[in-house]
């Protein structure tokens, strides 16, 4: 009695209320929802392929578009599929003004003219989630991304490129076998297999004409690689540009030849096996690597740097992924072992930190 008489009138409705609080609210009081962002987000598509494996160029990561629309309802307020399908539709999405565009497509082909979307919505202030025109050209070209992270320190294979006929001599290949022989664009480890290892020139010139006969590509030329082979994904901070890296290794069994490479049947059959990185040693220099390389190609948001070690345990930068694919490949398990993350907890730090960028 005493105590509540020197209370201020506040303080004792206060005490007064304090156990009804601690009991759980009266059961009239419907629970309240987590309030969701006041945020509006387009998820935008393009329509499938007529053949369902036909390969898009022009989708850099392939969305389950319901899996992200279903994440994302839940913690924004107004979350849509849009599927674009002309330059009007695109227009629309423009007027609409979302506040952020959730997509995988790199550029779109109207009228003969190529449109790159996320510097197309960067004209508007419309935020994108991952890199740009200019980014995504320098990884799409092998050659190109070794020598600008080679110019920013980092190993990567000797190499040189050519086409049938170009190196018409042993003595006019400017490296020694073994060399690896796959296209200087591309991924899916499209005209990579057994015959990428050559030990001769007879095998050289056989599989530079198969990658032309089959793949229409020039051929990028490196010195063989014979050590592990690691993926590591990388997060950009959008507020401060902090990365963080999160090495993963790839591991996959000896072919007929003795060589272990990641082909275009494993990675269709999902043969490999993905396993965390745990000599610390390792996960430092890869982490360093990833970080400069990533840093060097001008990747925004996330990506994946894809590294081998050689015959002496160096680790060499291969080529980068600056939109890595969103389903449950590699980028989710480096995401998942390094940083014990969910799928659900991975969409969203994409989309929160997307939503970021000034
Ligand atoms: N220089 C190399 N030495 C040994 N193996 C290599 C070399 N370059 C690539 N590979 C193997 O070939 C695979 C595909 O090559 P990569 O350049 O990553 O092409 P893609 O873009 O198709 O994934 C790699 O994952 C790796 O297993
Ligand atoms: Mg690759």
């Amino acid at each position: 009695m005493e105590n509540i008489q020197t209370l201020p009138t506040a303080d004792i409705l206060q005490n007064a209320v304090t156990p009804i609080v601690l009991q759980g609210l009266p059961l009239e009081t419907p629970t309240p929802l987590p309030k969701k962002i006041n945020k509006s987000i387009e998820i935008l598509m393009v329509p499938k392929p007529s053949v369902r494996a036909e390969h898009q160029k022009n989708v850099g990561i392939i969305l389950d578009a319901t899996i992200i629309l279903k994440i994302l309802s839940k913690h924004y307020k107004s979350v849509v599929i849009t599927e674009i399908k002309a330059l009007d539709d695109l227009e629309r999405l423009v007027i609409r003004n979302p506040d952020l565009v959730f997509s995988g497509v790199k550029y779109f082909e109207f009228d003969g003219k190529t449109l790159w979307l996320n510097d197309f919505l960067d004209r508007f202030g419309i935020r994108s989630m991952a890199s740009s025109k200019q980014a995504l050209d320098r990884e799409a070209n092998k050659s190109r991304a070794k020598d600008i992270v080679q110019k920013a320190g980092i190993a990567t294979a000797h190499y040189f490129t050519t086409c049938p006929g170009e190196h018409p001599t042993e003595a006019s290949l400017p490296i020694d076998f073994p060399l690896f022989v796959k296209p200087v664009t591309g991924g899916d480890s499209r005209g990579v297999d057994a015959n990428s290892v050559v030990n001769d020139f007879a095998g050289f010139v056989a599989k530079v004409a198969e990658i032309q006969n089959t793949q229409r590509s020039r051929c990028l030329v490196e010195t063989y690689l014979s050590g592990r082979e690691y993926s590591v994904g990388v997060f950009e901070d959008a507020l401060t540009g902090a990365l963080t890296a999160m090495p993963i290794e790839i591991i996959v069994t000896e072919n007929r030849n003795g060589n272990r490479i990641l082909d275009f049947d494993i990675k269709k059959n999902d043969s490999e096996t993905v396993v965390a990185v745990t000599d610390s040693a390792v996960h430092q220099k890869l982490c360093d690597l990833a970080k400069v390389a990533f840093k060097a190609l001008s990747g925004k948001s996330f990506g994946r740097i894809d590294v081998m070690m050689n015959g002496a345990q160096l680790p060499h930068f291969v080529e980068a992924n600056l939109m890595p694919g969103l389903r449950k490949g590699y980028f989710y398990r480096a995401c998942s072992f390094n940083l014990n993350m969910s799928y659900e907890q991975m969409i969203l730090k994409i989309a929160d930190n997307g939503l970021s960028y000034r």
